[in-house]
């Protein structure tokens, strides 16, 4: 069977919410892995790479790096990426029912969670985030990396 991977981020100030997103997550695929950490500019400058520049860019940094983040890796079947962005929202106006509108406090940039946007960048953004870590110099405030539920 062909499987999907995505990272997920619980952005500041939602980790409170950790258990009930990981509860919605759960129908699509299996945690691997969870990292709590601290982001910093360069880890974020690869992150948001597309974003380099815009108008909310800095603001967007300053708010990631303001506490921790709580980080998966979800790995789940066919079409899994696709439908854990259903379930996560859009950026602006996310849909009732989805992750960003029911934990949400209506800001797009305090949005609740990342979730990668393609099984490749499922694995590139896991890879950061997981393996690469140490090597941006983010600080990990705790580690699982054979989690298997
Ligand atoms: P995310 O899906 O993690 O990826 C890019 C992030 O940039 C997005 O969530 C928001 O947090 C933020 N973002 C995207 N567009 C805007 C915008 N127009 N204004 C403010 N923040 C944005």
């Amino acid at each position: 069977m062909k499987t999907e991977k995505l990272c997920i981020i619980i952005k500041p100030g939602f980790e409170k919410k950790e258990k009930e997103i990981v509860a919605r997550l759960s129908k699509y695929g299996k945690i691997t892995k969870r990292q709590v950490m601290l982001l910093n500019d360069a880890i974020l400058a690869d992150h948001y790479a597309e974003h380099v520049g815009k108008e909310f860019y800095e603001n967007l940094c300053q708010y990631m790096k303001s506490g921790p983040v709580v980080v998966f890796q979800l790995e789940g079947g066919e079409g899994c990426v696709k439908q854990v962005r259903k379930e996560t929202g859009a950026t602006r106006n996310p849909e009732v029912g989805t992750i960003r509108h029911d934990f949400g406090i209506g800001d797009t940039t305090r949005n609740v969670i990342h979730a990668s946007d393609s099984p490749e960048a499922g694995i590139i953004e896991c890879n950061r985030m997981f393996r690469d870590a140490k090597k941006y110099g983010v600080k990990i405030l705790s580690s699982e990396k054979e989690r298997t539920c």
